[in-house]
């Protein structure tokens, strides 16, 4: 069972400037809730009742969003303003629920869920990359939960992508493949198209065995001199089952300002309140 999930939102965001400026990239809203907001939600939808957020300097107010609202509960509480009230219920844990630590070094990720190995302890963990949105029904993590009951072991979230675009990602060597499952023969992380062993990519959702936080304690440097969560992972294989998930669903990569676009008109088309008037707008404007 899988109770804990580590959320890397340390970084910079410099893609996103000069929104990121005072805006974690995090909070950037989709339609109306930040990216956060989303992966907690699906972690929430896998059973996950244990958040760990890896934070930075400059990002206080991801523990705000998090946090009670006084004022502005009491505020709407006066006003009758009930949806609303409704809506702020959806951004409050129960107490003690979202722990906090602090990557002091933009040093990669790997280092970032080192962070939080005194949290995790010696369990079975969950990693989601909030940049990542996956669209989908069950969300990706549950998803990822529902396999993991079956394989054990280390799972991550797959998906084929572009040859010429295994520079921007983590890349697996598949083994076998059984179903939507599929062995991860080796890892690496960021090759070059010419380099790289495949075009199946990791996704921003991972579950890992505790071993890996050992390994990461080895603060070995790998691409672009960080410490990387693929190179750890890389050395589980054979020692502990791992498998690669192609979910259901539709990633889209908020990380890239093309994506988050994207991203904003793919979950609005998908709601009844701004839906009907995004697609309208499309239709009118688009070229045929
Ligand atoms: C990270 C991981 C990479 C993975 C990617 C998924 O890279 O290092 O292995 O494929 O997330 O989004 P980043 O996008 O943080 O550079």
């Amino acid at each position: 069972m899988i109770d804990i999930a580590v959320f890397p939102v340390g970084g910079m965001g410099t893609r996103f400037l000069p929104a990121t400026k005072a805006v974690p990239k995090e909070m950037l809203p989709v339609v109306d809730r930040p990216l956060l907001q989303y992966a907690v939600d699906e972690a929430l939808e896998a059973g996950i009742r244990q958040m760990v957020f890896v934070t930075a300097r400059g990002k206080a107010s991801l523990e705000d969003y998090f946090d009670v609202a006084g004022e502005l509960t009491a505020m709407l509480k006066a006003r009758g303003k009930e949806a609303e009230l409704a809506v702020l219920s959806q951004t409050q844990l129960p107490p003690g629920d979202i722990a906090y630590v602090r990557q002091q070094e933009p040093a990669g990720l790997g280092h970032a869920v080192w962070c939080a190995r005194h949290i995790v302890g010696n369990r079975p963990f969950a990693v989601i990359l909030p940049d990542d949105l996956v669209q989908g029904k069950p969300g990706c993590l549950k998803q990822m939960v529902d396999a993991y009951a079956r394989v054990g072991g280390n799972l991550i979230a797959a998906e084929r992508v572009p040859h010429e675009r295994t520079g921007s990602y983590g890349i697996i060597t598949p083994g076998a493949t059984a179903g939507n499952l599929t062995e991860v023969a080796g890892l690496v992380e960021k090759p070059k198209p010419a380099d790289a062993p495949s075009n199946l990519a990791v996704i921003g959702r991972y579950i890992l065995q505790p071993e890996v936080m050992a390994i990461l304690s080895e603060g070995k440097r790998g691409a672009g001199n960080e410490i990387q969560l693929t190179d750890a992972m890389a050395q589980l294989i054979g020692k502990q089952p791992f498998h690669g998930l192609a979910f259901e669903g539709v990633r889209h990569d908020c990380g890239d300002k093309a994506g988050h676009v994207i991203a904003n008109i793919a979950y609005a088309l998908e709601r009844a309140d701004v839906g009907p008037a995004v697609r309208a707008w499309l239709t009118a404007n688009l070229p045929k």
